[in-house]
C-alpha cells in the first residue's frame, strides 16, 4: 500500500530548445507591461540571452535589466536588487540565470511584495503576501532553482547560509531552454550538474520520499549517469543538454516537496567560509555521505547503482547484488573522475583544519539534518569535513 503524501506542483514549466524566445509571451500572459531582467554581469554580456530579449522585444514589452546579481547572495545585495526594482517601475521579474540570480529574484520579490527586511522571512512559511510575477529562466543545469519555492541568503551578519522558503516564492513559469547551457564553460557544467545528482539522491533518500518524487529522481539520476560526460564534454550537444537540463529540474521538483540532507548541510558552510562553487563542494561531500549514510538506504543505493554507471564501461551492475549499494558510491567516484572534478577540499585550496569546528557546528544546526536519512550529530560533521579533506 502506498502511504499518505502531497505534492506542491510549483510553476507551469515550459520546456525545450528555443522556449527563451516565448519569456516574452508568457510575460505579458501575466499581466507585466514592464518587466525586470535579473541576471549577472557574464551572463548579460555572453550573448545567450539574445533569444530571450528577442522575445520580449517582438511582444512589444519594454524591459528593464539588471545585472548586478553576484555569485552566492548576501542579505545586502538582496537588498540593492530589490531596490533596483522598486525605482524602476517595473511590474514583474524574469530571473535569466544560474541559482544565484534565480534566489536574488526571489528575494527582492519577497521584498517587493512584503516591504520589510530579508530577514523577518528566513525559514520556513515566513512569507505572508504574493511577490510580483516571477518568470525563472534558468542558464545552468544544476540548482533547479526554476521550480523550487525557497532561496539561499547568504547571512552577512551571521556568517551563514540561510533558506526562506514559502508556497508563495514558486515562480508563475518556468522555461527551461536547453540552448541556454551551450556556452557552459565544461567546469562549470560538470559543478552544477553534481548539483543536480545531489539533488536528486538526497530526495530520493530523504524521510520525506514518496511514490511521486523517487520516480522523478530515478529519471533525473538515469539522465545523468547515460549523459554527464557528453554534456561536460560539450555542453552545446543538443542530446546531453536537453538530458541534463530536465534531470536538473525534475530534482529540483523533487527536493522542493522531499528536503535535502547533509551534503548540502556541509556545502553551505564551505561556501560561506571558503567561497567554493556549490556543486563542487557537494561533489566532494557526496561520497563520504553516501557512505555515512548506506546502511539506512541500501535499496535505494542498489537502484541507482546501475544508472550511475559508466554507459560506455563494460561492467554491468546487478541491483539484486550485495555489493550494488557500495558500487553506487564508487560510480559517483568514477563520474567525478571522468567529468574532471578534484573531489577533495585540498584540491580545492583548503590547507589545514582550521574553521572545521564552527563549520561542523554550522551544518549540524541546519534544516537538512531533519531530512537526512541518518541522524548527523556536530562530531559526524566534523569527521565528514575531515574525510572530504583528501577524499
Ligand atoms: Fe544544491
Amino acid at each position: 500500500m502506498i502511504a499518505p503524501f502531497q505534492i506542491a506542483s510549483g510553476p507551469r514549466v515550459r520546456f525545450g530548445r528555443g522556449e527563451a524566445a516565448f519569456a516574452g509571451e508568457e510575460a505579458r500572459a501575466l499581466g507585466m507591461k514592464r518587466p525586470m531582467i535579473f541576471t549577472d554581469t557574464g551572463i548579460a554580456s555572453c550573448g545567450v540571452l539574445e533569444s530571450l530579449t528577442g522575445g520580449l522585444e517582438k511582444t512589444g514589452l519594454e524591459f528593464h535589466l539588471y545585472d548586478q546579481v553576484e555569485a552566492d547572495p548576501s542579505d545586502e545585495s538582496m537588498a540593492r536588487a530589490h531596490e533596483a526594482y522598486e525605482g524602476s517601475g517595473c511590474d514583474g521579474i524574469i530571473a535569466a540565470g544560474g541559482g544565484s540570480t534565480i534566489d536574488t529574484a526571489k528575494a527582492a520579490g519577497v521584498l517587493a511584495g512584503n516591504g520589510g527586511k530579508i530577514h523577518d522571512y528566513f525559514g520556513f512559511g515566513n512569507v505572508p503576501s504574493h511577490l510580483p510575477p516571477l518568470i525563472t529562466v534558468p542558464t545552468t543545469a544544476g540548482t533547479g532553482s526554476e521550480v523550487t519555492c525557497s532561496a539561499i541568503v547568504t547571512d552577512s551578519t551571521q556568517k551563514i547560509k540561510a533558506v526562506m522558503a514559502s508556497p508563495l516564492m514558486f515562480a508563475r513559469v518556468a522555461v527551461v531552454d536547453p540552448e541556454l547551457l551551450s556556452l557552459m564553460p565544461s567546469p562549470i557544467a560538470a559543478g552544477t550538474l553534481m548539483d543536480a545528482l545531489t539533488h536528486a539522491i538526497e530526495s530520493m533518500t530523504s524521510p520525506k520520499a514518496n511514490p511521486w518524487t523517487k520516480a522523478l529522481c530515478l529519471q533525473a539520476i538515469t539522465n545523468i549517469g547515460r549523459y554527464a560526460r557528453r554534456f561536460v564534454e560539450n555542453p552545446a550537444d543538443p542530446e546531453p543538454a536537453s538530458a541534463i537540463s530536465l534531470a536538473s529540474t525534475l530534482a529540483g521538483h523533487c527536493f522542493t516537496n522531499t528536503g535535502l540532507g547533509i551534503v548540502h548541510s556541509l556545502s553551505h558552510p564551505i561556501g560561506v567560509y571558503h567561497h567554493i562553487h556549490h556543486g563542487t563542494s557537494n561533489a566532494i561531500f557526496l561520497p563520504p555521505v553516501m557512505r555515512f549514510n548506506l546502511q539506512a538506504v541500501r535499496a535505494d543505493y542498489a537502484q541507482i547503482a546501475p544508472l550511475l554507471q559508466n554507459p560506455a564501461g563494460p561492467e554491468r551492475i546487478d541491483p539484486r547484488d550485495e555489493s550494488a549499494p557500495q558500487a553506487a558510491i564508487d560510480s559517483v567516484r568514477s563520474l567525478l573522475r571522468d567529468i574532471g572534478i578534484s573531489a577533495t577540499l585540498r584540491k580545492s585550496g583548503l590547507t589545514s583544519e582550521e574553521g572545521f569546528e564552527i563549520m561542523a557546528k554550522d551544518a549540524a544546526e541546519s534544516p537538512q539534518v531533519l531530512t537526512n536519512p541518518v541522524h548527523a550529530t556536530e562530531e559526524d560533521m566534523l569527521s565528514l569535513l575531515r574525510a572530504a579533506m583528501d577524499g
